[in-house]
This record gives structure tokens, C-alpha cells and sequence, in this order.
């Protein structure tokens, strides 16, 4: 059975590697520009992102276009065999158009117009910006969506932000009279009899703003989904605008600002997903918990297409804009570049190519140096990154089969964070989320990140911490999938309100009640010096046995149907309920009442995953620190091993005959990984095309 997805271009059937290129920067120095075609291949380089911000260098002034030097670029990228991303160059306005149509300009939420300057930050709404994005995308397509060195679209550059001005609040009481029909059921859906805010008139409704409404949480969420939906209306526009010449070519947007964008529904518009890393890595003596977090990611936006995403950006050294800006060691260009292709990633692609002379960024990473040649640490760890990623290009368009998946919901992030109660001082949705994916990470559990629309079929395992907003809907399919045989963890938290951010009435987890077989009574936040305990029974089926320590948010519950685990050891708590198993029909339904820490969490899951079958991508022990992904073609399955513990580290193999596939070696028994190693090895997969 092929598992090989088609590459994201015909053109270019290979791992991509390549960065954002910038050479209107630099068109007033031709040999710059020649330079750059040498100092490309030197590094192993055959993909740039060009034009993402070159509005003004296409455009100078309103309707004089000037096409030349990206005739010159395209050109000597055609005869050198290196490919664009070509971008539209919204991402960023020219000032002519800002002085002439100042309705581009965003309105913030205080309702104040921004000034020209910086950059994502105009209107999704206003017709002119609209307008003008389509011309000059319209005559970028007409030149280049033929262009045998273009690959595809790089739609704008990450979209995100919103905009308050009359015309978005229009769109968003449209928006709002289309869901909700009438005042009554809006009124109805926000609970606006609280604090006297009933609408009468649907012109009475606007955004939230600090100075204004904000504490509606019905109207907070559906703000942040009708600027998800605005913002995809505004890419689907440019997607149209440049697709009519050429429907053939691919579009991506880059994404990176997680928080307000549903990026999950982008998949209407996209052919792909691409998304910009930037971990702050060697923070502390290890980069365990930064490896686990960013796989984390890498594992969430390939899952919102299901199938191979690219690293759009990435810095080949460090960033300028973080707190701290260290310098990555040796060995961890490679291992944090190959992370992203363990992970279903078939590029890695880099901000930018050549150091900007000037203004905000000219401190930030480039493959290129002000030094202006090839002989720097940096771009020999590069040069030496395209010739791996050329070693290993048979993994392209490889998938990565999963059976354990994480719920992750946007709406779901939104609402737990918008919750009042029960810890202001830092509920920490995101970070249980990551802790829990660690978890499996730890065991190299491939693990698909997902969200409460999405089929449930695929897994034998899902994992929903903290599943606060819960529609009835996703209650009646996690219900089902518990009785179809699978095995659903689910946290504190749960069940409490609904797509509308109302509370479930009758007892929580609402929903997820007879799944869970518990009824949540009280939930309380704990001060940071707090704790209780979790003490696990005896003979528990878990085979878990001692004492855990419990922090953050304590549920009292009560195990109606479910079997009790583990109890509280502490204060009125003791002897109540902690962690309760339920089963319903051929599968089971752990709760866990408490917030645990990392140790818990490993010794749970290790249990849960033998339990419920779920296959490893080697299924053999894996040092702290130390993990695995697996990308298959149903064929040959490939083992990407990583070292993320700071320390030298030494892997059993399971048996099944490996081979290095950088070197074609056969592998020895125990691969050695050095600080900051990667190895990827090959075997042959099982014939049914899945991990166990
Ligand atoms: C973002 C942007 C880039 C650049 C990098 C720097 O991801 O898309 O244009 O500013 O950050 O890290
Ligand atoms: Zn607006």
C-alpha cells in the first residue's frame, strides 16, 4: 500500500531548502545579485520566497508597475535549477497606497487608526485594499504563473491581527445576523440579560474593545472566529486573484501567530500548509522541553492538511527579536532542521537568505553574512544541511501515520483562556496541552494533533486535555468512539460549556458525562506553593504504584459508573477520587481530576499506550531525552532519532534490520547520538503499511 503523498510541486520532487530572498534590497549592486546564484548552490539551495515584500519595488506608484528585475531573478533562477515561492506583497502596503486610501489602515481595538508603517496591519475588509492586492497580484500571475522556475504562491506573509473600523464592523454584524438569524437568539446565545446587555438593535453590536464590551464571552468568541473567517475570505481573494492564470500552481500561506487565528479552517482555501519556526533553543543544559514543544507544533499544522507541510521559515542561526538571541550549538542546525522533516515537514526553508544592511532585522540570522561569503560557521552547517536533506530526499512525500491523536481546538484555547476562574493567574491550557503531547513524544509515539471536527476514526488513542468548550456534537463522537474500542484520556476541565461559551447544565463534564462516568462537582485553582497528592490503589490496571503530586487545579469529583485509580492524598480532598477509568462498550475513558506533573504523566502514558496497542516508532527503550518519529511510504518506514538531552546518548534498536540512510550503511545494534545528534535510519515496513 503506497503511503507517499504527491510532492507539494511536480517541479520540484524533492526536499526543498532554500530561504526568503530578498534581492530588491539589493538591486542597486548587480553583483550582489550574481553573488547570491553562486552562493546558493554552494549551500545546497534550490527553493527562495521571493517578493514577499516587494509591493513597493513592483509598484512604486499606483498603476506603474516595474517588473524588470524579477524578470532578471526568475531568469537566473531558471538556468541555475533553482525554484521560487513567488509572493504577493500584501504583507506589506507601499506608502503611496496608505496616503491615498487611508481605509487600509487597521483600526485598533481602542478604535484608534494606526499611521503608515511597519506591516500586518491593514484592513482584511476595506474594498481598496482588496482592490489594489488583486491588481497587483493579477499582473504578478499573468507574468509569472507560467514561469517554469515558479513552484507556487506564498500568499501574503503571516496573516494575523484584526481591525475595528466601520466596515469590519459591518462585516461583523453581517456575519452575526447569518449565524444567529434574529436579536432574540443572539441575545439568547450571549446571555446578554447579564449586567443589563441586551441588544435591541442590531447596530448596537460592535467588537469587543478594552475601553468598550469585553466581558460578553459569547461575542469575545465569536469575534476571533469571524476574524478567522474574514482573514481566510481576504486569502481566498488573493488565492483567487493570482489562480485565474494558472489554476494549476499551488497556494501557502506562512503562519506562525498561533493565538488569534483558527488556522485549522485555512484548509478551505490552502493546496498546503507552511508554517515559520523559531524555538529559542539552549535555554538551560537541555533542550528537552523546547524539542518536545516544537514537535508539538510540527505535529499540529501537519495535521491540518493530513498530509506533508513545509518550513517556511526558520533562522540557520539565531533570531534578533527574542529576549535572548544565543547562537545555536554545533549539531543543532541539523537536528532542529531534520526535527521539521521527522515531523512531516518536505522543506526547510529560512528568514532570510542575505542579512538585511538595514533597519529592524539586520542583526537577524541570514544564510548569508554582512561578511558577504560562504566562509562562516552558519553557512557551512547550512551547506552541510542541503547536502543531508539531498541525501535523505526519498522520505519526500513520505506520511506519517498516527494512531494516538491530541484534540487541540482553537475556539476551545479561546474560551478556556476568556473563562474567568478557576485560575487567572495562569490556567495554562497550551502548556498541559504540550505536556501531555510530551508524554507520548518521551516514548516516540507518533501523534497527531487534531481538532473536535475532524475524523476520530484513525485512532486508537485520543488524548483531550482540558476539553472545557464541548459541544454536544463532539460529546456524542467521543462517546461513539469509546464504544467503537477506543481509549480516550480526558482531564479536569472538561465538558463545561458550549460553542457558545454557556455552561452545560445538569452536572459537568457535560457532554462527556456517561463517556467519563464521573460528575465533576468543584474545581478549584491552587497558589503556586500549593500542592495535594494523587495516591494510585493498589492493583490499579495502570500497574502504577506510589504517590504523585498534584498542582495548579484540583476537581472534587464522583466516580458514578468509572472505577477509581488513584485517590487524593491531602486535605478534604483525601481519599476522594483522582484518576478514574470507564468503560463503555469496547473501550475505556481515563479521567484525570488533577493537574500532574512530568513524571506522572510518563508513567501513564507509557501505561496507556501498551494498553491500547498504540505502535512506537521504535519499539525499544529511548534514553531521557532522546526520541523518535516515523514517516512511512508504506514501503520503507523511516526512523528519525533525536537527541535533545544535552548529553552523548546511546539507542538499543529494536531488531528489525536498519539502515542509515544518509550513509547506506547497515545500522549497528546501538546508534550512537552525539549532543544535538540525528540519525536517520530505514527499514522495511510492515505490509500493513502501519507502524506495528
Ligand atoms: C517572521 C516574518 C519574517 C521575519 C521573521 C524574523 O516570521 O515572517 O518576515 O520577520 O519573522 O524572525
Ligand atoms: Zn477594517
Amino acid at each position: 500500500m503506497t503511503m507517499r503523498h504527491a510532492p507539494v510541486s511536480p517541479k520540484l520532487p524533492v526536499l526543498m531548502h532554500g530561504a526568503d530572498y530578498n534581492p530588491d534590497q539589493w538591486l542597486h549592486d548587480p553583483k550582489v545579485l550574481e553573488e547570491d546564484i553562486r552562493l546558493m548552490k554552494l549551500a545546497g539551495c534550490n527553493v527562495m520566497a521571493i517578493g514577499i515584500f516587494s509591493w513597493a519595488a513592483l509598484e512604486p506608484t499606483e498603476g506603474e508597475f516595474r517588473f524588470q528585475w524579477m524578470d532578471e531573478v526568475l531568469e537566473r533562477f531558471q538556468q541555475n535549477g533553482i525554484y521560487a515561492w513567488l509572493a504577493t506583497p500584501s504583507g506589506a502596503r507601499p506608502a503611496w497606497l496608505s496616503a491615498k486610501y487611508p481605509e487600509v489602515l487597521r483600526l485598533e481595538a481602542n478604535r484608534v487608526r494606526n499611521l503608515h508603517g511597519m506591516r500586518h496591519n491593514h484592513c482584511y475588509t476595506s474594498p481598496a485594499y482588496r482592490e489594489k492586492t488583486a491588481i497587483i497580484n493579477g499582473k504578478l500571475a499573468e507574468r509569472y504563473a507560467h514561469h517554469p522556475a515558479v513552484l507556487g504562491w506564498h500568499i501574503s506573509n503571516e496573516f494575523g491581527g484584526d481591525c475595528h473600523c466601520g466596515l469590519c464592523q459591518d462585516a461583523f454584524r453581517t456575519w452575526l445576523k447569518k449565524k444567529y438569524g434574529t436579536l432574540d437568539a443572539l441575545n439568547m446565545a450571549w446571555w446578554t440579560n447579564f449586567w443589563a446587555h441586551t441588544y435591541t438593535d442590531w447596530s448596537q453590536v460592535e467588537s469587543p474593545a478594552p475601553h468598550g464590551e469585553n466581558m460578553v464571552h459569547g461575542q469575545n468568541i465569536d469575534w476571533r472566529r469571524f476574524v478567522t473567517d474574514q482573514t481566510i475570505d481576504f486569502c481566498k481573494h488573493e488565492i483567487d486573484s493570482v489562480k485565474s492564470a494558472n489554476p494549476e500552481l499551488p497556494a501557502t500561506t506562512n503562519m506562525h501567530m498561533i493565538e488569534g487565528l483558527d488556522y485549522r479552517k485555512f484548509s478551505r482555501v490552502l493546496d498546503f500548509v507552511s508554517w515559520d519556526a523559531y524555538p529559542t533553543w539552549h535555554k538551560g543544559n537541555d533542550d528537552i522541553e523546547l524539542g518536545a514543544s516544537v514537535a508539538f507544533y510540527h505535529d499540529l499544522y501537519r495535521s491540518i492538511m493530513q498530509k506533508p507541510f513545509l518550513l517556511m521559515e526558520s533562522t540557520p542561526s539565531l533570531t534578533n527579536w527574542q529576549p535572548v538571541s544565543k547562537l545555536k550549538q554545533p549539531g543543532m542546525h541539523r537536528l532542529s532542521s531534520l526535527q521539521s522533516i521527522a515531523h512531516g515537514s518536505d522543506s526547510v526553508q529560512y528568514f532570510q537568505w542575505r542579512k538585511s544592511r538595514g533597519s529592524s532585522e539586520k542583526f537577524h540570522g541570514a544564510v548569508v553574512d554582512h561578511a558577504g561569503h560562504e566562509h562562516t560557521r552558519v553557512f557551512k552547517d547550512v551547506a552541510e544541511l542541503g547536502q543531508s536533506l539531498a541525501d535523505i530526499s526519498e522520505v519526500t512525500g513520505a506520511s506519517t501515520p498516527a494512531e494516538t491523536a491530541i484534540l487541540f481546538d482553537w475556539d476551545n484555547r479561546w474560551a478556556v483562556k476568556d473563562a474567568q476562574g478557576p485560575r487567572n493567574m495562569g490556567i495554562h491550557y497550551e502548556e498541559t496541552v504540550i505536556k501531555h503531547h510530551r508524554a507520548l513524544w518521551e516514548q516516540g509515539v507518533p501523534t497527531d494533533v487534531i481538532g473536535s471536527e475532524d475524523d476520530f476514526g484513525p485512532y486508537k488513542l485520543i488524548v483531550a486535555p482540558m476539553l472545557y468548550l464541548c459541544r454536544e456534537e463532539t460529546g456524542r463522537k467521543l462517546e461513539q468512539f469509546v464504544e467503537n474500542g477506543g481509549t480516550l484520556v480526558a482531564t479536569y476541565w472538561s465538558g463545561v460549556v458550549d460553542e457558545h461559551d454557556l455552561c452545560h447544565l445538569g452536572g459537568f463534564p457535560g457532554p462527556l458525562r456517561k463517556t467519563l462516568g464521573i460528575w465533576a462537582e468543584e474545581i478549584e485553582g491552587l497558589y503556586d506553593e500549593d500542592s495535594n497528592g494523587l495516591s494510585m490503589l493498589a492493583d490499579n490496571e495502570l500497574g502504577i504504584t506510589g504517590r504523585f503530586e498534584a498542582h495548579e487545579i484540583c476537581e472534587l469529583i464522583h466516580a458514578e459508573q468509572a472505577e477509581v485509580l488513584g485517590t487524593y492524598t491531602d486535605s478534604f480532598y483525601a481519599g476522594r477520587p483522582a484518576l478514574t477509568v470507564n468503560r463503555l462498550g469496547r473501550g475505556k475513558a481515563y479521567y484525570m481530576a488533577a493537574r500532574h506533573k512530568e513524571d506522572f504523566l510518563l508513567a501513564f502514558y507509557t501505561s496507556v499506550v501498551s494498553q491500547a496497542g498504540v505502535a512506537r516508532a521504535l519499539e525499544s527503550e529511548l534514553p531521557s531525552g532522546v526520541t523518535a518519529a516515523l514517516r512511512t511510504d508504506g514501503e520503507t518506514d523511516y526512523v528519525f532519532l533525536m537527541n535533545f538531552s544535552g548529553e552523548a546518548k546511546r539507542v538499543e534498536l529494536d531488531g528489525r534490520g536498519y539502515r542509515d540512510v544518509e550513509t547506506g550503511q547497515v545500522a549497528e545494534a546501538i546508534v550512537a547520538l552525539p549532543v544535538n545528534g540525528i540519525t536517520v535510519l530505514k527499514r522495511k515496513a510492515n505490509p500493513a503499511g502501519t507502524a506495528s
